[in-house]
């Protein structure tokens, strides 16, 4: 049978992460460094309410913009946090599904995204699905943002500035003066400002504004549950903004998604009361535990200031981060390679959401390969 596969999905490589989870499917008790989501579990209280409104048969389709108290819960919080009432916002299929929607609400063919260097996977991937070219900003070595060297990429075929805080897989976040140079740019060259703040409870410097509070008129807030209530597998996010960019994704979430998990919905309510912020100082003293570790066995590494992910420079004597991972896996130690988040390989990332034994176990093995 002849080739039927479209060009948008031939292009794409199957996921590097995926590799290190086949590998990994062959070890007996490998320490895995390599997950991208909390080592807790969801809350009880949380996951009591899923299976009451399962058990009460709310399993049907909800509105396509999610349960109307849960809509009004996220844009009431985002208000309470940060002083501005964003004009509108809906419940999505996880920060995935509100990225896909926006890029395919914002990009048409050949138009431009910048997107940070090192980025989160999907941000390449479902730039070119919907079309769009990745313009990639540069954040090395320390991991922030240059808004001059921003707007030296900008065209007239730039749609959107891309930017997270904190950052997968590098942990950094954004400081408030270049949050503000950042939404002035985009408003002056009327782009449109994606901020994925998915990671925002695990921020272990001062809470900073919102991006979106410095432009609410051009940003669309990305957020949910994933990986502060540990609901990865449930499905629940949502995105905040001015009306038309909302309307607009909503039309294609009709046609697309239809709507997030009913039940996840009703346990999302729960989520938002429940106070979620003792995982908070666990992982930072982790975060400290690593860095200090690995700074004494020689390793270049800035701190983060948020979510549970280390970026470390792979030591000389390995050619390339990926090498330096192959090494790791060897020695039973599963990391990601810098390659799958950036156009350079040069790093690996470390994930240390994990038991403290494995941390130990971990920095044991990082010391042998330094
Ligand atoms: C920066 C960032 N954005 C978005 C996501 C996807 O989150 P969700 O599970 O809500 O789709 C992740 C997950 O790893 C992430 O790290």
């Amino acid at each position: 049978m002849k080739n039927l596969i479209a060009a948008r999905a031939a292009q794409i490589e199957a996921s590097g992460i995926r590799k290190i989870f086949d590998l990994a499917a062959t070890l007996k008790d490998p320490i895995n460094l390599s997950i991208g989501q909390p080592d807790f579990d969801v809350p009880e209280p949380v996951k009591d309410a899923a299976i009451a409104a399962i058990r009460a048969g709310f399993n049907r389709y909800t509105p396509s913009g999610g349960i109307p108290e849960l809509r009004e819960k996220v844009l009431a919080r985002f208000q309470r946090d940060h002083g501005v009432r964003l004009d509108d916002g809906f419940i999505a299929s996880g920060v995935s599904g509100a990225l896909t929607l926006a890029l395919l609400a914002l990009v048409n063919p050949g138009d431009e995204v910048l997107l940070p260097d090192p980025f989160f996977v999907s941000y390449t991937h479902l730039t070119t699905i919907c079309g769009g070219v990745p313009v990639y900003y540069d954040t090395y070595p320390d991991f922030r943002v240059d808004p001059e060297a921003v707007e030296k990429l900008v065209t007239p075929r730039t749609k959107a500035i891309l930017a997270m805080s904190p950052g997968n897989p590098t942990g950094a976040c954004m400081d408030e003066s270049s949050k503000q140079a950042l939404a002035d740019l985009a408003r002056r060259k009327g782009l449109a400002l994606i901020t994925d703040e998915i990671y925002e409870l695990f921020t272990y410097g001062p809470h900073g504004k919102s991006l979106a509070t410095y432009y609410p008129e051009g940003s669309l807030v990305l957020g949910g549950l994933s990986k502060t209530a540990a609901m990865t597998g449930w499905r629940v996010g949502w995105t905040l903004g001015p009306k038309h960019l909302i309307d607009a994704m909503l039309k294609l979430q009709q046609f697309t998604f239809v709507c997030a998990p009913s039940f996840a919905q009703k346990a999302a309510l729960v989520a938002f009361d429940a106070d979620l912020s003792a995982a908070v100082p666990v992982y930072r003293a982790k975060r400290d535990r690593m860095l200090a570790g690995l700074r004494v066995a020689g390793y270049e590494a800035p701190e983060p200031g948020g979510a549970f992910y280390l970026f470390v420079k792979a030591p000389k004597r390995y050619a390339n981060g990926t090498a330096f991972v192959e090494e790791a896996v060897r020695r039973e130690l599963l990391l990601v390679p810098g390659g799958v988040f950036s156009r350079r390989d040069t790093h690996f990332r470390i994930s240390y959401a994990a038991p403290d034994e494995k941390l130990e176990r971990a920095l044991e093995i990082f010391k042998a390969m330094a």
